[in-house]
């Protein structure tokens, strides 16, 4: 291995890592803006639909909009570049112990992230192009409807279930990928180390669950058993 290659791996790795991160941030304010799906379903409309024009009015999350898509894009082309190396030096090793000493889920992160593209895909035809481009109805206040689709996206169990499922795939994604970031940038002391792992685990289960309540708790109340 020479060093141009080992800088170039090492700078795609930072930037996986800040890009991971910055996705892991905006997790947690896209969960504080699906909670009021949890509302009840009257002040849930208003609030929703509001809260939607509020995001696509504003210019600055406009900005920081396109820095997410981007963020999405380079993730995504990062992690197929280093998983091809890394298939590419496989099999070169006389001692290969990986299988014994890392997790599964470590080891089928590319795996886990096309199981989440292909959601992200679903997930932005279904709420994101519909929203942006779908001439939808306005509610009582003259904001677009954007609950009814997504409540009424959640009618079908099947679409609950591959919801869930995707949000199994972003937990383990998580649980890996929190912690190699944090590692990667060499945030933290090695005294604190064990505080960023739990704090990575507790995230991780905190998202998964998270956003697995909603489909089921829409489903649930709108459309019963
Ligand atoms: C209960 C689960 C979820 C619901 C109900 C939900 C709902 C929505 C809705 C209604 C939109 C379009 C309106 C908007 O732009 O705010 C949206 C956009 C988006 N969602 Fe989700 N979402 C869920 C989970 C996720 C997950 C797990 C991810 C990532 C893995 C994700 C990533 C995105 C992205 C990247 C956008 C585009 C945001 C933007 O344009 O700035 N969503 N989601």
């Amino acid at each position: 291995m020479n060093i141009s290659f080992l800088k170039r791996t090492l700078s795609r790795k930072n930037l996986m890592a800040i890009t991971g991160l910055f996705l892991c941030f905006f997790l947690v304010i896209h969960f504080l803006g699906n909670l009021q799906l949890l509302l009840p379903a009257d002040q849930a409309a208003d609030s929703f639909n509001h809260y939607s024009k509020l995001l696509s009015g504003n210019i600055f999350i406009k900005a920081v909009s396109y820095i997410l898509y981007l963020s999405i894009i380079a993730h995504a082309i990062d992690a197929l570049v280093i998983t091809i190396k890394n298939k590419k030096s496989a099999g070169k090793y006389a001692f290969d112990n990986r299988k014994k000493v890392s997790k599964w889920y470590s080891r089928n992160m590319g795996i886990l992230g096309t199981v989440l593209l292909i959601f992200l895909v679903i997930h932005f035809k279904d709420f994101w192009y519909v929203y942006k481009f779908g001439g939808l109805p306005l509610d009582e206040h003259g904001n677009k409807d954007l609950y009814t689709i997504v409540i009424n996206a959640f009618s079908s169990w099947w679409y609950v279930a591959l919801y869930v499922f995707s949000m199994l795939a972003l937990g383990y994604h998580l649980l890996h990928g929190f912690k190699s970031a944090v590692r990667t940038l060499g945030l933290y002391h090695p005294r604190y180390a064990r505080y960023v792992e739990v704090f990575g685990v507790a995230y991780s289960y905190a998202i998964t669950i998270g956003f697995s309540v909603i489909p089921i708790f829409v489903h649930l109340t709108h459309f019963g058993l």
